[in-house]
Parts: C-alpha cells; sequence; structure tokens
C-alpha cells in the first residue's frame, strides 16, 4: 500500500468507512411463499428521469437471492428506535431463521405493487422498487442492482414534499461502522455561494 498523505490514517481494509455514516434501511421481498428482509447501507438515488435507485446487495444474501427471482422489493426507513431490530436484521440470516418470526417483525400487503413493506416496526418512509437490471459482473462479491422507483410515501409527521425530511423529527438510524449507529445531530442551511446552473 503506498503512504497516505501527512497527517492522515491509512483506512485500511474498512475504507468504504470514508463513506459512512449512511441510513442503515430495510429491504423487504418476497418470493415463491417466503418473505424476508435485510438491512443495507449501499443504496442510493440514481436517476430522476426515469426514477431509479441502485443498491449494491451480497449475492450470497437470501434477500438477494429472492430478488433475483421476485424483481420487487421494499426499501423501508426506520428511526433509531429500532437499531437493535435493525443491526439484527443485518446480521442474521433468512436462510438460517424466519427473521419475521425470530424479530417478531411485521409486514403489509397494502402497498401500491403488492410487494410487502413492513409494518411493525413502522417504517416513516417507504420505497416500492421493481428491478430494471442485475449488474453481476462489476464485483465478485454483490450484485448491483438497479430499480424503477414505483411508488414512494412517507409519514407526513416527518417527510414534506417540499423539504424532505424535516431532520427534527426524523430520527433515521445512520450506519457508522459495526454497532455503531447515529442519527441526524442538526439542521444547516446552505448559504447561495455560487449562482445556481
Ligand atoms: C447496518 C447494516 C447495513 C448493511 N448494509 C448492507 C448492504 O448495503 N448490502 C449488503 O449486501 N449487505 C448489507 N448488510 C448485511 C446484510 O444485512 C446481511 O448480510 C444480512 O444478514 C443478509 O440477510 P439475508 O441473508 O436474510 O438476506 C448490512 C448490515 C448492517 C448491520
Amino acid at each position: 500500500m503506498p503512504g497516505v498523505p501527512g497527517g492522515y490514517v491509512e483506512a485500511g481494509d474498512k475504507w468504504y468507512y470514508i463513506l459512512h455514516p449512511r441510513p442503515a434501511y430495510i429491504l423487504v421481498t418476497e418470493y415463491g411463499g417466503r418473505v424476508n428482509f435485510m438491512a443495507a447501507s449501499w443504496v442510493m438515488p440514481l436517476s430522476e428521469d426515469p426514477p431509479r435507485i441502485v443498491a449494491a446487495l451480497d449475492k450470497a444474501s437470501f434477500t438477494m437471492e429472492l430478488i433475483l427471482s421476485s424483481k420487487a422489493f421494499t426499501v423501508n426507513v426506520l428511526t433509531i428506535d429500532h437499531v437493535d431490530f435493525i443491526y439484527a436484521a443485518g446480521t442474521t440470516s433468512g436462510r438460517r431463521v424466519d427473521k419475521l418470526a425470530v424479530l417478531g417483525a411485521e409486514i403489509s400487503r397494502d402497498t401500491v405493487t403488492g410487494v410487502p413493506r413492513l409494518s411493525k416496526p413502522r417504517p416513516i418512509g417507504v420505497i416500492e422498487a421493481s428491478v430494471y437490471r442485475v449488474y453481476s459482473d462489476v464485483a465478485e462479491d454483490v450484485h448491483l442492482i438497479v430499480a424503477d422507483v414505483v411508488a414512494a410515501y412517507a409519514d407526513p409527521e416527518f417527510f414534506n414534499e417540499k423539504y424532505g425530511w424535516d431532520l427534527r423529527k426524523a430520527r433515521i438510524a445512520i450506519h457508522a461502522a459495526g454497532r455503531a449507529f447515529t442519527i441526524p445531530g442538526g439542521l444547516y442551511i446552505a448559504k447561495k455561494l455560487a449562482a445556481k446552473h
């Protein structure tokens, strides 16, 4: 490894923590009568036109396997009140246990597309996604999933269409590293330094 510039420490194997903290979502899917969910932080908006998201999902995860067949999943946003649930969802596999039963979770199909979402714990925001394309050869460990956003909705107590999340209330669980999570700690409105393009 080449040295790093003076005053910095090498991030090492956990280089990606440099790009954290990132919200930790719960991805829910269903195929062949099996509902499963996992924690996922490597999920982000991809495009507005058309509305798409991208997710990097472990090829070995059961959720990923189900998504390859079902082609549909929900992205569920939880608050920090459910940090233990999120961590457990991200450290146990549906291959070995029924996570719904073990973690006392419940799902609902009262969605626009019928794909299940979490109902317990209750998400403060949900995106319903339909798989557009799967890139399997960009990494050894993950599939890169590009998915259409088919529906997106949030609890009006925490979200509005103009400003997005009200960060004074929406204590979204954000993953830092390992078992460490954080929450939005302030609201800063950026000054306009340059004219908009
Ligand atoms: C906070 C957190 C975030 C995670 N983010 C991702 C992610 O973005 N992509 C991924 O493949 N796995 C991620 N994981 C790991 C999966 O959730 C984990 O492999 C899970 O056990 C898979 O469960 P399954 O086999 O039931 O699908 C994350 C775990 C935690 C705790």
